[in-house]
């Protein structure tokens, strides 16, 4: 059993909860929060009993007598938490992006070249999910790649609070918020999951008062095709996502939900080849960052394939927001 703590109580906290339970790998033990109240009120929310989980409001309390921790706060904070559980041999399962920057990244992968018993996760939940993998394979039978169009645009709860002149977490670059790193994440990461690396980028967004990106789209450029990124949390998209082949396209509902895969072949056909996906999102990743965990040899491939993965993506948004000239305050501190 793999006994985790987790940061964050808002909802994503109770459903990565639910999924690791799922799993019969994991026991929670411990719930972080600022707040003993909150940390508390959390706890009771949870369908589950709170025998032998502790509240903690500090990270040293957090990081003793556990195994991982899932860390869902807001991205700024991402960094120091997930450097401190791994100084302290802490296994870090980090909601994405899991960096502000490729210096953070960088910092990360130093602190975990010394400490190499500790394993490093970005919960993309999205790749980790059967229907992504058949669009993956299913990408090998294209005659001829040639691109996609790749959409997750969602209008935010939090737009409301922003509209009533709040500034929520999730929508300042105080938090390193903004579209891109929220909601663009999923299609970015699916883009270089499916594709690889791009080139070159360049992102064209639609900005707030504040100066963080509430709607883009974005080019990622390949050496024979592009692919066009069009995310936002300002409005509702109902597009759904494809990719070309010649003739041949496999489209998906949503690139981050995948709750369809459907194969044109060119000539009218069109064949749903997706499974049903799990009530709970989370399970697959979930599982799957545990396997790794608990036989890290016989899964080293993979877990460094997602590592890579990760890195690439973290430049990538990186890079995209450089196009566009957003800066975070991120950005400025010594790390
Ligand atoms: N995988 C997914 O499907 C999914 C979905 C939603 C969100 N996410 C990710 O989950 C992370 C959290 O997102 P969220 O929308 O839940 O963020 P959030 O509501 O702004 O904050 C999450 C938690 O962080 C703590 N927190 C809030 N403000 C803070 C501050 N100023 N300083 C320190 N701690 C603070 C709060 O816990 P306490 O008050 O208890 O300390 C809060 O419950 C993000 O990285 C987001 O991208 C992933």
């Amino acid at each position: 059993m793999i006994k985790f703590g987790v940061i964050g109580t808002n909802w994503i906290t109770k459903m990565f909860i639910e999924a690791a339970i799922a799993t019969k790998d994991y026991e929670l033990v411990k719930v972080y929060s600022r707040t003993m109240a909150k940390g508390e009120q959390f706890l009771s929310s949870l369908s589950m009993s709170a025998d032998g989980i502790d509240v903690v409001t500090t990270l040293s309390d957090l990081y003793t007598d556990i195994d991982a921790v899932y860390i869902a706060s807001p991205n700024a904070l991402h960094f120091e938490q997930s450097k401190a559980a791994i100084a302290a041999g802490v296994h870090v399962i980090v909601e994405k992006p899991s960096t502000s920057n490729p210096e953070e990244f960088l910092a990360i992968e130093q602190a975990l070249s010394e400490h190499k018993d500790v394993c490093y996760f970005e919960a993309a939940r999205h790749i980790h999910q059967p229907n992504f993998k058949i669009m993956q394979q299913t990408m090998g039978e294209l005659s001829l790649v040639q691109g996609a169009t790749l959409v997750y645009q969602k209008y935010s709860s939090r737009f409301d609070a922003y509209l009533a002149g709040k500034e929520p977490n999730v929508l300042t670059r105080e938090f390193s918020g903004g579209a891109l790193y929220d909601l663009g994440v999923y299609p970015i990461y699916a883009a270089i999951a499916l594709f690889g690396a791009p080139q070159a980028v360049q992102y064209l967004p639609t900005l707030l008062d504040n100066g963080a990106d509430g709607r883009g789209v974005a080019n990622l450029f390949y050496d024979d095709f592009n692919v066009t990124v069009i995310f936002g949390k300002n409005a509702n998209s109902y597009l759904s996502s494809e990719i070309y082949g010649l003739k041949e396209t496999i489209t998906t509902s949503n690139i981050a939900e995948l709750e369809t895969v459907t194969y044109h072949d060119g000539e009218g056909n069109a064949d749903d080849i997706g499974e049903r996906i799990d009530e709970n999102p989370m399970i697959c990743e979930a599982k799957d960052f545990a396997d790794v965990i608990n036989d890290p040899n016989s899964n080293y491939i993979k877990y460094s394939q997602w590592f890579q993965l990760a890195k690439q993506v973290n430049q990538t948004l990186f890079d995209l927001r450089s196009s566009a000239g957003i800066v975070f305050p991120a950005d400025q501190k010594e790390n």
